[in-house]
């Protein structure tokens, strides 16, 4: 019973502390942890009906990480290391969720926290959570792309250190996503399907995947299925794109920073990256939240539209298992939820009318 318990506890006490043996850290790091990690990887039998029988689909729901996206399992790292190395100040360019967690991270450090956002496209939960956790909140005229270049001009000449996923400690906590899966199902996946934006979380889970079969915990890897957005998809046109759009605004990036490292994942697992159209993501998201009671925010849903498009080309030919990674909470952004929803019914505080518009 007590090694049971000590297990349980080991599992909700931070990605650090339950994956410590493959973590950089030693007993000099200080762990600076809000419980991030050890999300649920939910059966989705509706979604895999709908989407190709011969599936069996699971989410990784990252949405219910601390500040409600899987930047949290990268952030306690960097941030503890970043502490560990006596910095007093981080700073990091975001379209909403990295910001979010640098900020609650930060807070809880003790340190100052600065996040560069493009004006007008980050969603409205993301920018609160930003504001309240104290961070120096600065929206750019200028889009993701040129709040990164500003801030590594910055961090290489001022000493502040950034945390985007440039920050190798970024990823190093992010591939505890891969080993998490792979501890729940007994082994990996057959699919691994995952948003792209700026590519890190891509990088980290075949960086993931790839330590646990060297070091013999699974004796192969799944192949990685990036998927972009269609307006926001440089990987798959193979150049830059100078003005991205899509309305996943998580993922509306035009030259992501490890872009070669997703090229790598993609061609080492014998995977692929593709894109999916702004009304794919939509009917995703919406499928997501109707069939299985998931709500993920519609970046997140990119990876379920991309693994519905590449089922329907008849890609699947036999039975397997998928992972979808729901990077972040539908609640982060309600006012998309709501304008793709069904409209809410107005009526007078009348029985008669509500049993009416019931049906009885
Ligand atoms: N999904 C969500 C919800 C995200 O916030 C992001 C990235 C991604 C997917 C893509 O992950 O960049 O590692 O390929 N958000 C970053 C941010 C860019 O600033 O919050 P990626």
């Amino acid at each position: 019973m007590e090694a049971v318990a000590t297990e349980a506890a080991m599992r909700r006490s931070g990605i650090i502390q339950r994956y410590r043996q493959w973590m950089p850290v030693t007993d000099a790091t200080p762990v600076i942890t809000l419980f991030e990690g050890d999300t649920p990887l939910i059966p989705a039998p509706a979604l895999a009906a709908a989407i190709d029988s011969k599936l069996k689909i699971y989410l990784k729901y990252e949405g219910l990480n601390p500040t409600g996206s899987f930047k949290d399992r990268g952030m306690t790292m960097a941030i503890s290391k970043a502490v560990e190395a006596g910095a007093r100040a981080v700073i990091c360019a975001s379209t909403g969720n990295t910001a979010a967690s640098a900020a609650a991270y930060s807070a809880r450090a003790g340190i100052k926290c600065a996040v560069l956002l493009p004006a007008g496209e980050v969603a409205l939960g993301k920018v609160s959570q930003s504001l309240m956790h104290g961070a120096t909140v600065i929206a750019i005229d200028g889009n993701f792309d040129d709040a990164l270049r500003l801030v590594r001009e910055i961090t290489d000449e001022y000493p502040i250190e950034l945390v985007n996923s440039l920050n190798p400690y970024r990823i190093e906590g992010q591939k505890s996503g891969a080993f998490e899966i792979c501890d729940a199902l007994d082994g990996p996946p057959d699919f691994h399907c995952i948003p792209v934006g700026n590519a890190g979380n891509i990088t980290a889970y075949w960086k993931g995947y790839t330590e646990y079969f060297n070091a013999g915990r699974i004796d192969r890897r799944p192949k990685m299925l990036g998927f972009q957005a269609a307006g926001s998809a440089p990987i798959v046109k193979g150049h830059p794109i100078e003005n991205p759009e899509t309305l996943a605004t998580a993922i509306r990036i035009g030259n992501p920073a490890s872009w070669k490292q997703a090229e790598a994942a993609r061609d080492e697992s014998g995977g692929m990256i593709d894109m999916v159209t702004d009304e794919e993501i939509v009917e995703a998201y919406k499928m997501l939240a109707r069939l299985e009671g998931v709500f993920c925010e519609p970046a997140s849903a990119a990876s379920v539209a991309g693994l519905r498009k590449t089922a329907a080309s008849g890609y699947f030919s036999e039975p397997a298992t998928a992972v979808c990674i729901l990077t972040g909470h539908g609640l982060k952004d309600p006012n998309r939820a709501v304008s793709c929803a069904d409209p809410l019914v107005e009526l007078p505080p009348d029985k008669g009318r509500i049993l009416d518009l019931l049906g009885f």
